[in-house]
């Protein structure tokens, strides 16, 4: 079974909202979507905008500087690539998903689970649960 860190309380996250936590230096967005809970990176993969100031419709995150659109539940980039022809490489390359967490929810706690570990500065960093004080007040 895998290892859990608290990160937040889902009673702080209402329906259809967006809450961003900072997790050893790296934002990371929370959210809830018809009663189920989604955790992805904070920062767009296409040029690092700050998803928080994105728009949220149903399970699609969309990013506030070029619009391109994300499937919360897995990452994956909805547009442009649904617009971008096939055979163009290079415009493909552009369409990196958004990294997912996985999450389970027990009471009022929001769990990630340990194997969701976040990537920054070139290596690989574990969840600090001591730094999400906020979220967890
Ligand atoms: S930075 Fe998000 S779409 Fe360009």
């Amino acid at each position: 079974m895998a290892a859990l860190r608290a990160i937040a309380k889902t009673s702080n996250l209402p329906e259809g909202q967006m809450q961003l936590i900072e997790v050893d230096g790296q934002p990371l967005l929370l959210m809830r979507v018809a009663g189920e809970f989604f955790a992805v990176g904070g920062l767009c993969p296409h040029r690092s905008a700050p998803l928080i100031q994105g728009w949220l419709r149903g399970t699609v995150l969309e990013c506030p500087w070029h619009h391109y659109c994300y499937d919360i539940r897995s990452g994956e980039n909805l547009y442009p690539r649904n617009v971008y022809p096939a055979d163009l490489p290079h415009l493909q390359r552009d369409l990196q998903p958004l990294r997912c967490y996985p999450v389970r929810v027990d009471a009022d706690t929001l769990w990630l689970e340990e194997e969701g570990v976040l990537y920054g500065h070139g290596r690989e960093s574990r969840m600090d649960a001591s730094r999400l004080g906020d979220a967890l007040e």
